[in-house]
């Protein structure tokens, strides 16, 4: 039984004669947290897109639970939250829950049972009648949080999820993502935010110019005590890649 969630095999993706994503191989276990980390433009918006199947690579093959992630049944099973989201601005976050769920074929009443969960986790539902032109960055990415959760995805794919969040709502979404992963969920993210990323991962990829230059663990260089995240960004950004 194939116990990766996703596997990239050398998965290449140019915009005219620019390399996005240049020979990616990249794969995330069942019920593990990997962040997705590099510099602005490095790719990794390129690369999520793919997984999603949202873009298609220009080499290589991207395999989603074992099928194409263009099929609408794998599909259903990711969690998906973009960078940014264009929300129609006239709806409240109700509505656009039940949207979202009818797209997902969920029934009405599960909608509407997960939506009153997942607003009460987000910490949305005194604000849930107002339209969502009237909400502020970080009330638009916890509505984003409880669109990516409501068909309660075995996979979740978000694309730096703690951007525009205030200190408790990170720490309240952290919790939020270690109780998913204790539940034996995936999560793949990117994000810049090196101290989150560190306290939830299991694992991380650091993508330098298209490409992956680590993937492995965070405690790699805590031998000498000094190991953390932000020491082995700086390193393999440097070096280009760790050996
Ligand atoms: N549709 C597109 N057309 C042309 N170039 C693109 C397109 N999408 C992305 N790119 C380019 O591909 C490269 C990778 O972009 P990508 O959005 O994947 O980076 P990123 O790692 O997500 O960066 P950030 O941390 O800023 O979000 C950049 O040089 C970007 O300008
Ligand atoms: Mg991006």
């Amino acid at each position: 039984m194939n116990e990766n969630v996703f596997e990239l095999s050398g998965v290449c993706r140019s915009f005219g004669a620019l390399k996005a994503v240049d020979d990616l191989t990249l794969s995330l276990a069942r019920g593990e947290v990997t962040g997705f980390l590099g510099t602005n433009g490095a790719g990794k918006t390129t690369t999520i897109k793919m997984l999603i199947g949202l873009l298609r690579p220009t080499s290589g093959t991207v395999r989603l639970f074992g099928g194409d992630p263009a099929d609408a049944a794998t599909r259903a099973r990711i969690g998906y939250m973009p960078e940014t989201a264009y929300y129609y601005p006239y709806l409240n976050v109700r509505e656009l829950l039940a949207f979202y769920g009818g797209v997902c074929g969920m029934d009405r009443r599960t909608v509407r049972s997960r939506t009153e969960e997942l607003l009460e986790e987000v910490e949305l539902a005194d604000a849930a009648r107002r339209p969502l032109r009237t909400y502020s960055k970080g009330m638009l990415q916890r509505a984003g949080i409880a669109q990516a959760l409501l068909h309660d995805p075995d996979l979740l794919v978000l694309d730096e999820p703690f951007t525009g969040l205030d200190p408790l709502a990170r720490i309240h979404f952290r919790n939020l993502l270690r109780r998913l992963r204790d539940r034996g969920k995936s999560i793949f993210f990117s994000s810049h935010e090196l101290g989150e990323t560190e306290l939830l991962c299991d694992r991380v990829a650091i993508m330098k110019r298209g490409r992956c230059i680590y993937h492995g663990p965070v405690d790699r260089l805590a031998g000498d005590g000094r190991g953390n995240l932000e020491r082995l960004f700086l390193d393999v950004l440097e070096k280009g890649g760790v050996a």
